[in-house]
């Protein structure tokens, strides 16, 4: 492989220390957000979004990740039937007490009308494995590690860009494959709704951990 120069350069440490300060300051501001209004959204901010998404780091540089950008209130609302049917079953049958105690203070429920208000889903699929001309299967190396990265940048660059997003894994999600028209090598890993909050959206007051708990410096 032909290796060519890097070209970033650092930026100043001034630039960077007023930077930091100010995109953790912005970090602290992102919430999950079910609470979504129609308001329509430029596409070009989550055109933008999923292409920042699409440079992730990836394992053996598989780029194991596809974004399913959905508008169309038809495909919407089958995806807010599929979510809800399984939202529905693991309410009542599949979810252990100690899951639903979990979910409690957060308030969801087997309601999911914000896959039909929000805008924009991106269904965000994780390639399980390669496909070889001759119909082999190709291995695939740190899929799921390399999939979470490329959603972490997207959640990130959304709401840098003003979004709100939801981060909803509606399990099994294998109904999306069909609605998605996606493959059978590729597995749903999140259905993000996208879009602006109502102007009265309200979050649940959860506590997050003090960061000193979950950063150690040796
Ligand atoms: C992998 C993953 C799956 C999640 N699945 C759901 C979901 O199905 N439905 C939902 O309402 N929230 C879901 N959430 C959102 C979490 O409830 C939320 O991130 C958490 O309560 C912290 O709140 P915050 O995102 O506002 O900081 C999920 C989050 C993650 C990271």
């Amino acid at each position: 492989m032909p290796r060519i120069p890097y070209t970033r350069r650092p930026v100043s440490t001034e630039t960077a220390l007023s930077l930091a300060q100010s995109e953790l300051s912005l970090a602290r501001e992102r919430r999950s957000i079910r609470d979504f209004s129609d308001a329509p959204v430029p596409y070009e901010l989550i055109e933008a979004a999923v292409r920042i998404a699409c440079t992730a780091p990836s394992g053996a540089n598989q780029q194991p990740f596809r974004f399913v950008i959905i508008s169309d209130p038809a495909i919407k609302k089958q995806i807010r039937e599929g979510a809800e049917a399984e939202e529905e079953e693991f309410y009542t049958h599949r979810a252990p007490k100690e899951w639903l105690d979990a979910l409690a203070p957060i308030g969801t429920d087997t309601h999911k009308p914000f896959l039909e208000i929000a805008p924009y889903l991106i269904v965000v699929f994780r390639e399980v494995h390669g496909v070889a001309e001759d119909g082999s299967r190709i291995k695939s190396y740190y899929g799921p590690e390399s999939v979470g990265i490329a959603v972490g940048m997207l959640i990130t660059a959304l709401h840098r860009f003003g979004l709100a997003t939801l981060t909803h894994t509606p399990a099994p999600m294998g109904f999306l494959n069909t609605l998605c028209n996606r493959p059978k090598n590729e597995k749903p890993f999140v259905l993000l709704p996208v879009g602006y909050p109502t102007e009265n959206a309200t979050v649940p007051d959860l506590p997050r951990k003090p960061e000193n708990e979950m950063i150690f410096r040796l």
